[in-house]
């Protein structure tokens, strides 16, 4: 679903503002289940499967994209509070960077297709690390009750000179009650 947007309209506030990670184009569509960050042919260039962003719990219209082999410095912000955002099989994907069992990057997990009796369910990601596995739009894991976090995505129309352009916007899950 795509939102025309007005460009001088006002940011929601705090932790749960929502942000622009960039125009849908510039994401590849990921179709393979190798490693997220990996390169990928997107418009005649090679562009990561991903894109992490540091979204402060504080102001999240602050969010700044940060380099994938960065996400552990000091200036790339608390990992706890990173997004990892992609398009796999044609549907946006946002979820916390970390993996929820042992903090691992989940930029170098690898996404699958969740299927029973050949019909598909919904798509996952794999952490190499320990080898749990994630539904990425509900966040489930295969082992206990461990949850990674997803995050809303919104596709919004904005106008621009050219013509209108399709961007991807995030922000963290709202807690109801
Ligand atoms: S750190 Fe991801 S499965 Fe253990």
């Amino acid at each position: 679903m795509s939102f025309l947007i007005n460009a001088f309209s006002q940011p929601s506030r705090a932790g749960n503002a929502w942000f622009c990670a960039g125009v849908v184009a510039s994401y590849p569509d990921i179709e393979d289940d190798a490693r997220l960050g990996e390169q990928r042919l997107c418009q005649g260039k090679y562009s990561p499967g991903c894109r992490i962003f540091h979204v402060p719990r504080e102001d999240s219209s602050k969010a700044a994209e940060i380099a994938i082999d960065e996400w552990k410095d000091a200036d790339a912000g608390n990992a706890k509070d990173q997004v990892m955002v992609f398009k796999y099989k044609g549907k946006f994907v946002a979820v916390n960077h970390e993996c929820p069992h042992s903090s691992y990057p989940l930029s170098n997990g690898m996404p699958f297709d969740i299927e029973d009796f050949g019909i598909t369910l919904s798509s996952g990601i794999t952490c190499p690390k320990h080898e749990w596995s994630f539904d990425m739009h509900t966040g489930m894991s295969d082992r206990g009750s461990y949850k990674l976090q997803v995050w809303e995505v919104q596709i919004r129309l904005r106008a621009a000179e050219s013509g209108a352009e399709e961007e991807v916007w995030i922000r963290r899950k709202q807690r109801i009650g």
